[in-house]
């Protein structure tokens, strides 16, 4: 089947059934989209697709085929970083980092439908995702600067 993964067109050759998560992995090598639980409980394989954040470990193969998905690799480049990835660093978000591309891409979602959130909307879009770090203060302070960045923009 065909997909199309940041900006690219990908065939693959895999069952209807396969998770995005492991189309992605596996298959593309797309390494940063990571496996936390398999049961859409903690947002670590949080993509792109259409434009809405998915969990990819929920979304067969066969539904993402002809989509527009968009990984943690493709979200930005080194040269030219998302607003979202720029402010992850200023803020040195991350800790142990495993949860962290679902968390820039839940906020990058996040900004794209609300460019200024209000705490409650922070609360609401980002509570899925789960950190056993505990780097949720830094991730709100990581998502105020990128919304600030963006309006300057
Ligand atoms: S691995 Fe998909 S939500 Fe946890
Ligand atoms: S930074 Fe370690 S799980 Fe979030």
């Amino acid at each position: 089947m065909r997909l199309i993964v940041n900006g690219q067109e990908a065939e693959v050759d895999v069952e209807g059934d396969m998770p995005l998560l492991w189309v992605l992995r596996d298959e593309l090598g797309l390494t940063g989209t990571k496996y936390g639980c398999g049961i859409a409980q903690c947002g670590a394989c949080t993509v792109h697709m259409d434009g809405l954040a998915v969990r990819s470990c929920q979304v067969p193969a066969s539904a993402a085929e002809g989509a527009e998905v968009t990984t943690i690799e493709g979200l930005g480049t080194p040269e030219a970083l998302h607003a979202v990835q720029k402010a992850w660093i200023d803020e040195q978000v991350a800790q142990c980092g495993y949860c962290q591309a679902g968390q820039i891409m839940q906020a990058a979602w996040l900004l794209d439908m609300s460019p200024d959130p209000t705490e409650a909307e922070i609360d609401r879009v980002m509570s899925g995702n789960l950190c056993r770090c505990g780097t949720y203060p830094r991730i709100r302070a990581a998502i105020r600067a990128a919304s600030a960045a963006m309006k300057e923009a």
